[in-house]
């Protein structure tokens, strides 16, 4: 079994670059799906979600070159359509943009439940209300969702989505730039990977204006074809090392970032009183470890990340004073509130909110990655705590941080990660 083994209490120094953002370069690997071409992909980071997109689509008959660590080939001209295994589908969550791929480019999708985090209920219920109003068919037939476009094809529609939904907003997106005629989604969502997704799939010809705003027009093209595109770098990713080194304490540089996507992790650690300069494509974190308690809400871009709650919740664990956290796009995102207390927080968790009462020093203990920003929040607990802690289920942060241990090591952290082979 794989572990993470960290001896607490180390100040950070040094620099940190940050990989290719996971949650844009999931959905542009299945959107390779409607060129039907030869598609070259670089900065992709070496994560076993990524990886495992890239087998899932080379099991239905792509070409998949790996030509370097970062950079991939994908030609999806002899791609079969409604192949995709299950037991591959159910390890993820991005695995549903086969979906809107498989519908734009063969006219139906037939693909198994996806899978990923845990975080209660995760309903495709506007994704579906998207493919309808492109004039397809939604149904559940055999453990699988099913989606078959009408006899004309599919037709370009308006879709009005009850929640600024990142998934559903990608799936209309991919369904939308093959089909017949303009297609509106109003109610979008606009986080980063969203214009990520739209930037590659206009680089391929497609016509996709508004990314980025609430508001994006789709006009269907009849074919794309194939091109050369660099994913953005991961925010999320970037601002784990940010909090690592305000807990950890020290100064640390965080390079090759989009300093706009980190203005709200920015503003935050300001305010707890860490010190945050900020240059053209790096971030410089300076602390000496007091921090003071703040109150955090999480909402959808260009609101605080979800994604980055966890990893705050283990940093406010440790700051002064009591702060409260409210989960604005999740039912159940404080798995990880009883793995923190065994380290000695007090955390309070009641419904969407939980209250933190800081501690001058969490120590080390035994804990479990629950989740994947839950395990990042684990690694940042233990990198603050006093003496050494030990993190199991690390699998799950593989699935979306490259090399994590490297990089902290590379910084100064004493961590490593074992494997008992058991
Ligand atoms: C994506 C990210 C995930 C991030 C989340 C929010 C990927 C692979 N995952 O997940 O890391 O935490 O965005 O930034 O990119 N909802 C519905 N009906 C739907 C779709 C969503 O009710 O049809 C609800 C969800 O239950 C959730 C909220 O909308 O409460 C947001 O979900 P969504 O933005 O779709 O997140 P994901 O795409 O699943």
């Amino acid at each position: 079994m794989k572990k993470i083994l960290i001896n607490g209490g180390k100040k950070l120094h040094g620099k940190i670059d940050v990989s290719g953002m996971k949650n844009a370069a999931l959905p542009i690997i299945f959107a390779c799906i409607l060129t039907g071409k030869k598609c070259v992909l670089d900065n992709i980071p070496d994560v076993t979600d990524v990886n495992l997109s890239l087998k899932i689509l080379e099991d239905m008959g792509a070409e998949v070159i790996r030509i370097s660590r970062n950079t991939v080939s994908v030609d999806t001209e002899k791609l079969n359509g409604m192949t995709s295994r299950h037991d591959l589908v159910s390890r993820l969550r991005a695995s549903t943009y086969l979906l809107g791929a498989e519908l734009g480019r063969f006219g139906e999708a037939r693909v198994g439940f996806s899978g990923g985090c845990d975080f209660g209920v995760r309903p495709i219920d506007q994704h579906q209300k998207g493919f309808e109003a492109l004039g397809a068919k939604v149904t559940v037939e055999n453990g699988c969702n099913r989606v078959v476009a009408g006899p004309q094809g599919l037709r370009g529609g308006s879709v009005y989505l009850d929640i600024a939904s990142v998934g559903a907003t990608i799936n209309v997106m991919l369904a939308a730039v093959l089909a017949d005629g303009k297609t509106t989604i109003d109610n979008a969502a606009r986080e980063p990977h969203i214009v990520d997704l739209a930037n590659f799939l206009n680089m391929c010809g497609a016509k996709i204006t508004g990314a980025g705003t609430s508001f994006i027009k789709i006009t269907g093209v009849t074919e794309l074809h194939g091109c050369e595109y660099t994913i953005i770098p991961d925010m999320i990713e970037a601002g784990t090392y940010m909090v690592a080194a305000a807990a950890a304490g020290g100064r640390v540089t965080v390079s090759g970032v989009i300093p706009k996507h980190m203005e709200t992790v920015t503003a935050k650690l300001i305010e707890m009183g860490v010190s945050v300069d900020e240059d053209e494509d790096f971030i410089t974190v300076t602390s000496n470890g007091k921090l003071r308690g703040v109150n955090i809400k999480t909402y959808f871009y260009p609101g605080f990340p979800t994604d980055m709650q966890p990893q705050f919740g283990a940093l406010l664990a440790a700051a002064d004073g009591t702060s409260i956290i409210t989960e604005g796009v999740f039912d159940n995102r404080f798995r990880y509130a009883d793995e923190l207390a065994k380290m000695g927080a007090e955390i309070n968790v009641l419904g969407r909110n939980a209250s933190i009462v800081g501690k001058k020093k969490l120590s080390g203990a035994p804990v479990t990655a629950v989740d994947l920003r839950a395990g990042a929040a684990m690694i940042i607990a233990g990198l603050a705590a006093e003496g050494k802690t030990e993190i199991s289920q690390i699998e799950i942060i593989e699935r979306g941080y490259d090399d994590i241990v490297g990089k902290l090591r590379g910084v100064g952290a004493d961590i490593r990660l074992v494997d008992d082979g058991a």
